[in-house]
């Protein structure tokens, strides 16, 4: 479908809960979310709706987030129940990989068509205190697991942080002239936790070319400017929401774990998608998407959502 301001919305990004077995300092408050109850989270059945009723709208695409999608019950039969949906084109899923080692072959066999991975830091100790819980290695095993189960086109993505991780950008680059993987960095927005950071800590993404002048341009793809390395297996994206808006070239929605139709990650609009069926979740959808704002605000002030990032989907 196409909005107001003659996008082609085609990509729909479906949060299927809001907790994680991590708590990324920027993301989530260190004491956690308070867990919800069953009902206030989407059911399998009303996740499956709302990809149903998207699809028949011209959504080709769909992205399964979190939190972290992986710790869901039922991920990989919801996952087997989206790819019935025969006009989706791609059934994607972005992970932290933790549970990986597990899940990444089921996910394959259920249709999964692409995984994107978040690490931020290639060190053990770093890795450890910015997720406060996690294990560097079992992401590492996560990712072996997703290439033998037979993925391809992994994404690596990598929030740039200032004073935390832009002395690794050589070693993020590095991996991709050994592995066939895209290693995504993206500039840290001011919401949740993060937004009262020190300026310092966001770095625009022209840094990784100052690090990197080796980096060749690449036909843009999606929001992401691409590079590579001569003779690279892999490239670098850059995603860069602020020093490099991209919401004209933006085509998603987004919908949260517990049934909010966003237009736009950083906005307050939302519309309750919760108890629609048939035309009256269609037309709640074709409003969202009539009603996508035309562009963030984050350059002139901070997030406009009240939502931590883990609550929208990142
Ligand atoms: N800025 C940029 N990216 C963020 N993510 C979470 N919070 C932020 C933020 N404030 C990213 C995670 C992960 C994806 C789910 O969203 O690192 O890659
Ligand atoms: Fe979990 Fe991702 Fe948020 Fe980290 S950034 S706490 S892995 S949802």
């Amino acid at each position: 479908m196409i909005d107001s301001c003659g996008r082609n919305i085609d990509y729909l990004r479906l949060s299927v809960t809001d907790l994680c077995n991590y708590r990324c300092r920027y993301c989530m408050p260190e004491e956690g979310v308070c867990k919800r109850t069953h009902s206030e989270i989407l059911s399998l059945e009303e996740l499956e709706a709302i990809a149903r009723a998207a699809v028949a709208l011209g959504i080709t695409k769909i992205r399964l987030t979190g939190g972290e999608p992986l710790v869901r019950r039922g991920i990989v039969e919801l996952c087997r129940r989206l790819r019935r949906i025969p006009e989706l084109q791609e059934l994607c899923l972005t992970t932290n990989g933790s549970l990986l080692p597990d899940l990444a072959a089921p996910l394959r066999e259920a249709g999964v068509d692409r995984l994107n991975i978040s690490l931020d830091t290639l060190r053990p100790e770093r890795f450890t205190q910015m997720t406060c819980r996690g294990e560097l290695g079992q992401v590492l095993k996560g990712l072996a697991a997703a290439e033998e189960a037979g993925f391809t086109n992994l994404k690596l993505n990598t929030v740039l942080i200032g004073g935390f991780n832009d002395d690794e950008i050589s070693d993020f680059v590095r991996l991709t002239q050994v592995h066939p993987w895209e290693v995504r960095f993206i500039e840290l927005m001011p919401m949740g936790p993060c937004a009262q950071w020190d300026r310092s800590c966001f770095l625009p993404n022209t840094t990784v070319l100052r690090h990197c002048p080796e980096l060749r341009p690449l036909p843009a793809r999606g929001v992401a400017r691409r590079y590579r390395i001569p003779g690279a297996r892999g490239t670098v994206g850059l995603i860069s929401p602020l020093s490099h808006e991209f919401c004209a070239d933006c085509r998603r929605i987004r919908v949260t774990a517990d049934g909010k139709l966003k237009g736009c990650l950083h906005s307050r609009e939302e519309i309750d998608l919760r108890g629609l069926h048939g035309w009256q979740l269609q037309n709640a959808i074709r409003l969202g998407i009539a009603q996508k704002p035309q562009r963030h605000h984050l350059t002139e002030r901070r997030s406009d959502t009240p939502r931590n990032m883990n609550q929208i989907g990142g």
